[in-house]
């Protein structure tokens, strides 16, 4: 395991050191990281556990009376339990371990649709959805006969919380709401908007993929009915997510698939379902996914969150400031409350022409609609070159990125 000191003083270059990719080279040039909003880059905290559990306790989990197999579900389960200390779940029967944010939602979506969807019902979102948090509410609204709202947007990109509360309704069931926006940076009012559905006794589900990164979450402080983040977007590995739920949800909803694990006792007349939270996890589980989610959200709690929003709150004012100077350059999302995302277009330019002169500088920034094309189209714009900062980044990755921007834009103006 690394010996790598985390202090929960800010310290920049010994996060940076923690992680190996930082170092690589790309086109020639020392990497500049600009796409975590995507997928993060990972500590090597993360890789050492990964190592370390294929190498010394790798097997099966809640199967074997061995003591491998013992092992390895103890390290399953403090996966389990770093992620419910990591949202403030009470207990880790409300941790449900995932493939990722969207598999959570479809979870919720299929289980909670066969469920308490009808024809008339409606299923409330909003324009700044990803198109994970629409496409599994579309199937269940087709299957059901429900109808899906949308909650509008204004020229910032924020909430029109009167447009909200004017569609809650009786025929509302559930409200399903992006956290913070992947693809405009703002963070939603989530507060207000769960008070709102309570008052009516509607539950909320929140996708919480791109606030986790960013900013402490409390699940209980929130009353939150389902929450659900990703764990590669959190330094930890792709393929395992989190989907957290209040238990009198989960024990309610029915499964959502079936196999092993999730089942109590099977015969051809009749099964029984296993108690929580295995009840919604069929299947051999991504073991080695859960430990070394357990140590990114360990790491992260480590470095803090106040200190990680702080950080990057200063790099997201800076890079702003700096961006906005640039003739003929626009941020497309200007929320007042905004995490580490800027999407920008550049007059005359495409995205896809500023991002390869960018990937040519070795600058990794996303370009394209970013799985939100009703957003997109609700700006008129076929989408955006996005930067996104984690708590690696610094000043030095401002200063390429604007350097960067500077020269596409004469390059192709
Ligand atoms: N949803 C991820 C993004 O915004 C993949 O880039």
């Amino acid at each position: 395991m690394s010996n790598s000191i985390i202090t929960s003083a800010f310290d920049i270059d010994t996060i940076r050191a923690d992680f190996p990719l930082l170092g690589e080279q790309m086109r020639g040039k020392p990497i500049v990281f600009l796409d975590s909003a995507a997928s993060s880059q990972k500590p090597q905290q993360v890789l050492d556990a990964l190592d370390y559990y294929y190498k010394h306790q790798n097997a099966n989990v809640h199967r074997g009376v061995y003591e491998l197999s013992q092992q390895a579900t103890d390290a399953y389960e403090q996966g389990r339990e770093s992620a419910r200390r990591f949202l403030n779940a009470a207990s880790t029967e409300e941790i449900i371990l995932v493939k990722g944010t969207t598999d959570g939602i479809n979870l919720v979506a299929s289980s909670f649709g066969r469920k308490y969807l009808r024809e008339g019902d409606e299923v409330v979102i909003s324009a700044m959805e990803h198109h994970s948090n629409i496409v599994p509410w579309q199937l269940a609204c087709e299957q059901s006969g429900a109808t899906l709202k949308v909650i509008p947007v204004n020229d910032k990109g924020e909430l029109l919380m009167d447009e909200y509360e004017k569609l809650l309704t009786d025929r509302t069931k559930i409200v399903a709401l992006v956290h913070v926006s992947n693809a405009l940076g703002t963070i939603n009012p989530v507060e207000e908007v769960i008070a709102k559905a309570h008052e009516r006794g509607i539950p909320v589900l929140l996708d919480g993929a791109q606030a986790t990164p960013h900013m402490k979450v409390d699940v209980q402080a929130l009353d939150v009915d389902f929450y659900t983040f990703s764990g590669h977007k959190v330094f930890g590995p792709t393929g395992i997510g989190i989907l957290y739920g209040k238990k009198k949800w989960l024990e309610d909803l029915p499964p959502y698939q079936g196999g092993g694990e999730m089942i109590a006792t099977v015969t051809f007349e009749k099964t029984t379902y296993n108690e929580l939270p295995h009840k919604f996890e069929a299947g051999t589980p991504d073991i080695s996914g859960a430990v070394g989610l357990g140590v990114a959200l360990d790491y992260i709690e480590k470095i803090g969150q106040d200190n990680i929003a702080a950080h990057e709150n200063a790099l997201l004012q800076s890079a702003t400031e700096q961006l906005l100077a640039i003739d003929g350059l626009r941020i497309i999302g200007t929320a007042d409350n905004k995490a580490s995302v800027i999407s920008f277009l550049i007059d005359g330019a495409h995205p896809y022409d500023v991002g390869t002169i960018l990937d040519k500088l070795g600058i990794a920034v996303r370009t394209g609609h970013h799985c939100t094309q009703p957003l997109m189209d609700r700006f008129g714009i076929p989408g955006t070159v996005r930067a996104s900062f984690a708590a690696y980044n610094n000043e030095d990755d401002v200063e390429q990125l604007i350097a960067g921007v500077q020269r596409a834009a004469r390059m192709l103006l």
